[in-house]
């Protein structure tokens, strides 16, 4: 089996998950569901960043220690995890002896290869952020990204990171690909033909970090940390991390493209490790029009939203409203009504409409169907002919086109059924109403294997239902049984006003 890694950033545990957190994760996830039902070998990462001076103030604020306060808000994000069918193969923390080992590991191969030296940071430092910003980057006293920004001077280590300009122009020519999609990469390479200087990655009025090797003064720099947690976790520094290495895809919102396009890669060539094969930056979500902020207590909080709707509803409105990479608004109307019109009214409601009849008109049992139609065949053909657009789509990160090409079908079913009308055919044509229900079972059993990626708990009841066990796509091709006894069909989704 091929290979396939992706991740999500590592959250920072300064405050719970919300919709932001939510929206990386679930795209990560839809993506890794479909490789794994597509026959990919898939470790899918996700994790906690829990060092630096973000986190400590947190824990100050709160007056914990910050080990019991990261302690505690990492487990926040691996329930949210749980709580949305989030199908990660490890979560990772950056307080973990295996990550610690790894950074520390990384920082030495950059000092053997002449990547580091000490000198003295004096410039700008947004703790928001976690990120230092150029005296000519500051606006009215503030970080271009808006943060609060401090004046600090000390000594610091840094990392040559203007030896790497040209080596990421050369390695982003021959990668056209590895930045995705084309607006941020091109950000992306105008920031870095503008001129890289060399970086701070340490620190020494911080005490909450790694320490660096050999220098107990100094702890990293919060980013070199994070960033080494998608090679930690695959076993880093010990061999047999390449095998998915080479494969990796970093799923990340737009604000932190520079840091894993530009840091991340630099210093990775500069420890002589390949970077990553694709990092994809997605857009951001507002609510009801405005940015989620703090003061405004207006994020939207993935528990209570599944709490009130179900994992499903929340995973497909987030992953079907949004055009994957582009901004978008989250409003509670758009979302009721995308529940309301495509889960409940159009495949909730084709799905009851024939595994209900046939609970209660056939015994419970698929019937035998007569000779099929063209009509009939076109249509129980229709979820294997749509795999190579869903391949495409999610090798392209275009996720909001998964669901709408399976939208497509389910359409067409809705259609059928109202024009073949099998309740009149119960009394004129018992045997073709028998064809009619066969063939639009076997339209709701394949259905219900591609849409797992997105809509995993609906999936799972309808193979229940219809029991069907395996639901890879190997069984887009083989045919329904007729005589086969079904469960009772519950409605699969709500309808909310
Ligand atoms: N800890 C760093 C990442 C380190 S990765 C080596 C971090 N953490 S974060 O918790 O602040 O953000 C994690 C992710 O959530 C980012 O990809 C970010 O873009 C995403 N989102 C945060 N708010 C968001 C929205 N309002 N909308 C969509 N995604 C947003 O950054």
């Amino acid at each position: 089996m091929k290979p396939f890694y992706i991740t999500t950033p590592i959250y920072y545990v300064n405050d719970k998950p919300h919709i932001g957190h939510a929206y990386t994760s679930l795209a990560c996830d839809v993506i890794a569901r479909f490789k794994r039902l597509d026959g990919f070998d898939v470790r899918f990462l996700t994790g906690t960043d829990e060092h630096g001076q973000k986190i400590e103030k947190a824990a100050a604020v709160k007056g914990v220690d910050p080990q019991d306060f990261v302690d505690e808000v990492s487990q926040s994000f691996r329930q949210m995890s749980k709580i949305l069918d989030i199908t990660n193969d490890d979560f990772i923390r950056t307080t973990e002896p295996r990550h610690k080992n790894a950074v520390q590991h990384l920082w030495k191969q950059l000092i053997e290869s002449g990547n580091i030296y000490l000198g003295e940071y004096a410039g700008w430092y947004a703790v928001r952020d976690e990120a230092f910003y150029q005296e000519d980057e500051i606006v009215d006293g503030k970080a271009p990204t808006g943060a609060e920004v401090e004046w600090i001077k000390e000594s610091s280590y840094f990392f040559k990171l203007s030896a790497w300009q040209q080596p990421l122009l050369d390695y982003y020519a021959k990668h056209p690909d590895a930045i995705q999609p084309e607006s941020r990469r091109n950000e992306v390479l105008r920031f870095i033909e503008g001129g890289l200087k060399d970086l701070s990655i340490s620190r020494r009025t911080l005490k909450w970090g790694v320490p660096v090797p050999g220098d107990a003064d100094h702890v990293m720099y919060v980013w070199l940390d994070a960033l080494t947690n998608y090679l930690s976790a695959l076993g880093y520094p010990n061999d047999g991390y390449q095998k998915y290495w080479d494969h990796a895809i970093h799923m990340v919102g737009k604000d932190i493209i520079r840091f894993h396009s530009v840091y991340w890669p630099a210093f990775l060539m500069a420890a002589n490790i390949t970077p990553p094969k694709t990092v994809f930056a997605h857009g951001w979500w507002t609510v009801e029009g405005e940015k989620m902020s703090k003061s405004l207590g207006n994020a939207i909080d993935p528990v209570e939203m599944v709490d009130t709707y179900g994992a499903d509803a929340f995973r497909y409105f987030l992953l079907r409203d949004l055009s994957f990479g582009q901004d978008g608004d989250f409003s509670k109307t758009m979302f009721i009504n995308r529940l309301n019109t495509d889960l409940a009214n159009a495949y909730g409601n084709l799905c009851q409409r024939v595994l209900s009849f046939i609970y209660k008109n056939e015994d419970a049992t698929i019937p035998t169907p007569g000779e099929f139609s063209d009509e009939d065949k076109a249509l129980m053909a229709m979820p294997a002919a749509l795999l190579p657009t869903l391949r495409s789509s999610i090798d392209n990160f275009h996720l909001h086109r998964y669901a709408e090409a399976i939208w497509q079908i389910i359409g067409e079913g809705n259609r059928y059924v109202d024009a073949q009308k099998p309740w009149a055919l119960k009394k004129e044509d018992p045997a073709r109403m028998n064809t009619v229900l066969y063939t639009l079972s076997d339209l709701i059993r394949q259905v219900a294997v591609l849409t797992q990626p997105i809509l995993p708990v609906a999936s799972a009841k309808i193979s229940a239902v219809l029991g069907q066990k395996k639901n890879d796509f190997s069984m887009l091709e083989v045919v329904l049984k007729s005589g086969l006894k079904i469960d009772e069909p519950l409605p699969l989704f709500a309808k909310y006003v």
